[in-house]
């Protein structure tokens, strides 16, 4: 992995066969469209359903000011051999400005699951928030919902471990669901 700065605090990061670059306009249309289902929304916190153009561009502005502030470092996911640059996926780690601990989320297009990418991500953003980072990250945290297997592979094989569990809203179903805390330290 290397990271590249491409600007004042927008980062870049390569791994084996992804690109974790920031979000831009340009990323509207796929994170509609790969958000916009519920398959994918029904295991996040905050995203709604439906999922419109609108919420992407809300969100971006929520990216610019976390990047601005410090309080939010978030990737989209593109394929390294993808000419197209088109996102599959994103990850975002989040906390108070100037912290040591933050709370990582992603997700992965549907068409995209299963093919280690979420665990490939992952992995680099938990390298970049413990070394690479200013002020590093101490402890990164994660929830996931009780029956999201699939996430809890992903967390266990980066080395997360559970340190409990709580309930948690979701935007897309309105529904309040267990959900299983997991934690990764700084060695
Ligand atoms: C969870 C998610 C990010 C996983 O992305 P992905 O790129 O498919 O994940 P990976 O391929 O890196 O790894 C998935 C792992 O879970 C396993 N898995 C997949 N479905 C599973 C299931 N139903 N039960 C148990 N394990 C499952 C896979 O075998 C793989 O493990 P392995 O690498 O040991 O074989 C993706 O499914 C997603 O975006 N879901 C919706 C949003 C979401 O859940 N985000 C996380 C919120 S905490």
């Amino acid at each position: 992995m290397y990271l590249s700065a491409m600007g004042s605090e927008a980062i870049s990061l390569s791994t084996e066969r992804l690109l974790l670059r920031p979000m831009r306009a340009t990323d509207i249309d796929a994170t509609v469209a790969a958000l916009d289902d519920l398959e994918v929304s029904r295991r996040l916190a905050r995203v709604p359903h439906p999922y419109t153009e609108r919420d992407a561009r809300a969100f971006l502005a929520i990216v610019e000011r976390g990047r601005v502030d410090g309080a939010m470092e978030h990737f989209v996911l593109v394929r390294g051999d993808d000419p197209m640059d088109r996102a599959i996926g994103a990850i975002g780690v989040h906390g108070e400005p100037g912290g040591t601990v933050a709370e990582v989320g992603y997700w992965i297009a549907r068409p995209h699951w299963g093919n280690g990418y979420a665990r490939e991500a992952l992995a680099a953003v938990v390298r970049r928030s413990f070394f690479e980072r200013t002020p590093s990250i101490a402890l990164l945290t994660a929830h996931v919902h009780e029956t999201n297997r699939a996430s809890m592979h992903v967390l266990v094989a980066c080395g997360f471990v559970e340190t409990g569990s709580r309930i948690a809203s979701c935007a897309a179903t309105g529904v309040d669901v267990p959900a299983i805390e997991f934690e990764l330290r700084r060695a």
